[in-house]
């Protein structure tokens, strides 16, 4: 069944790959809509506003020809997650009972036993951060309570809001890591300001990369972190004002895991983000008792965060659990799979044949001016040109739309004569033009094209997800499951990867 639904949707995305697999800046470009079958067209064109909205949910209408309205039904059907991809009701879900709901559109069952957060640490949250913090606490717990664990870490920890009330309320040792310094000081403060420094609750500046310097690195951070003392030391009522002098005894820090990774000077603190005492770390040996381990936790853990993350779970046989939601897919490196890289050896075998790497070369723009204007409409495409030429500069792009590096210094308006400048703006002139006139009947068919790619994004997401859960079952991993954790109204990419090792 899971194997049957992957490869349905591998055959959707195949028949649909002029929908989705070029930049949009490539449109017209690439005469993207000489792909549209002519009867799409003519249905989709001069859409009522409620139809064009009703696309991306599936919304199909009776006189509309029937490949469009079987394309958005398949797009409906296999965006759906399937029962079998669900937690295994075998003695029940990971709660011990059989009341997982997977496919529907709420929340999971798991809603129903909310914890409730203290009323000081929801100052600042949304509806939608409070309602996934909320559910999520339900899930940890659950994850803490069936494999004994005490250690939480949460890798790309923000703000580290989930990490205050996982430690608040469910009393677990937190390890919020955070590559970007700021954002990692803004969780201390958070956290301190309310209960005080505190040696159960820890957050880091670190980077992760996606190689093995990191995965050894993660692995002895989280020996680490599972041998530390559990004790809280929180200020037991909330404080505000400044930060407790009671500081942890043994706790950790980018110094005392063994080596440094290489940081991207925008992600690292220039200071050490506290100082503390102990700097040994010991490494997990095979045999590992339950209140060595922690949950592996990723809330909205973007682009290739996610797979780094699946890695650690992979090779760290203390992450006795993993809690996944993943985001910003569409940022997503796009590289050849490495042979360590948690792509599923089905959807390798599956897209083989599919070539998408036909190169262009082309131009992208470069904001030239710091406060350029910006206008939401123009009254003609001259006047659009002319804010173009006023406010950016062209650049050489390579064939996947990323500008060039490494173009002449000659060749960059900055340092050409204004001769040079005109004769160059005058062909791209010319160039716009043609491809306007070219094109600008089939501008009406620009918004029904993107409500097309929105009812095809959670295919592909759920794809990525279901690849994701193959590639750990391939990995001998039997407990892993997907589920839909949060209401999809509030926050709607809501499928968590989960798995116990
Ligand atoms: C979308 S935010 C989610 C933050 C937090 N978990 C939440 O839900 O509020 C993703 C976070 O991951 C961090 N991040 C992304 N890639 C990272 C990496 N490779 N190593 C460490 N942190 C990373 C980002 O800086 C960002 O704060």
């Amino acid at each position: 069944m899971e194997n049957k639904v992957f490869e349905d949707i591998v055959h959707l995305l195949q028949g649909a790959d002029w929908l989705y697999n070029y930049p949009m800046t490539q449109v017209f470009t690439r005469n993207i809509f000489t792909h549209m079958p002519v009867e799409w067209q003519k249905a989709l064109t001069d859409l009522p506003l409620d139809v064009l909205n009703g696309l991306p949910q599936c919304l199909t209408q009776d006189q509309w020809p029937s490949s469009l309205k079987v394309f958005l039904q398949e797009c409906q059907r296999l965006s759906c997650l399937s029962p079998d991809l669900g937690p295994q009701t075998s003695g029940g879900s990971r709660r011990g009972s059989s009341s997982s709901n997977v496919s529907g559109s709420s929340s999971s069952s798991s809603s129903s036993s909310n914890l409730q957060i203290p009323q000081e640490l929801t100052y600042g949250l949304t509806v939608k951060k409070k309602h996934e913090i909320t559910t999520l606490l339900s899930i940890v717990k659950e994850m803490l309570d069936l494999t004994g664990s005490k250690h939480i870490l949460d890798i790309g920890s923000g703000k580290g809001y989930i990490d205050s009330c996982i430690h608040r309320i469910l009393h677990a040792q937190v390890l919020g890591v955070e590559g970007n310094c700021k954002l990692m000081r803004s969780a201390e403060k958070h956290h301190w300001k309310l209960y005080g420094r505190c040696r159960g609750i820890t957050f880091l500046n670190w980077y992760l990369s996606d190689n093995t310097e990191t995965l050894c690195r993660a692995e002895q951070l989280v020996s680490y972190l599972t041998e530390l003392d559990t004790t809280c030391s929180c200020q037991t009522s909330p404080k505000r004002g400044t930060s407790s002098a009671k500081v942890a005894s043994k706790t950790v820090s980018s110094s005392n895991i063994d080596g440094r990774e290489s940081k991207s000077s925008n992600h690292e603190c220039s200071d050490s983000p506290d100082s503390f005492t102990d700097s040994e770390s010991s490494m997990g040996n095979g045999s590992v008792c339950s209140e060595n381990r922690c949950v592996l936790l990723g809330l909205h853990a973007c682009a290739d965060l996610s797979p780094i993350i699946i890695k650690v779970f992979r090779d760290c046989v203390q992450a006795s659990s993993l809690v996944l939601l993943s985001c910003c897919y569409h940022k997503m490196s796009l590289r050849p799979k490495a042979a360590d890289d948690p792509a599923s050896d089905k959807q390798e075998s599956q897209c083989k044949g599919s070539d998408d790497t036909e190169g262009h070369e082309g131009l992208t723009l470069r904001k030239l001016r710091r406060r350029c204007v910006r206008k939401s409409g123009f009254e003609d495409f001259s006047e659009y040109k002319r804010n173009i030429f006023d406010n950016y500069e062209f650049q050489k792009t390579g064939s996947d739309g990323t500008p060039m590096e490494s173009v002449p210094n000659s060749e960059s308006t900055l340092n050409m004569n204004e001769d040079k400048i005109l004769e160059r703006n005058t062909h791209i002139s010319a160039t716009l033009d043609t491809c306007f006139e070219n094109h600008k009947h089939y501008f009406p068919l620009i918004e029904p094209l993107t409500g097309l790619q929105l009812a095809l994004q959670p295919v592909i997401e759920i794809l990525v997800q279901m690849d994701r859960l193959i590639y750990l079952k391939e990995c001998g991993f039997s407990r892993v499951w997907l589920e839909k954790v949060f209401d999809a109204e509030v926050s709607p990419r809501n499928i968590a990867l989960l798995a116990v090792r």
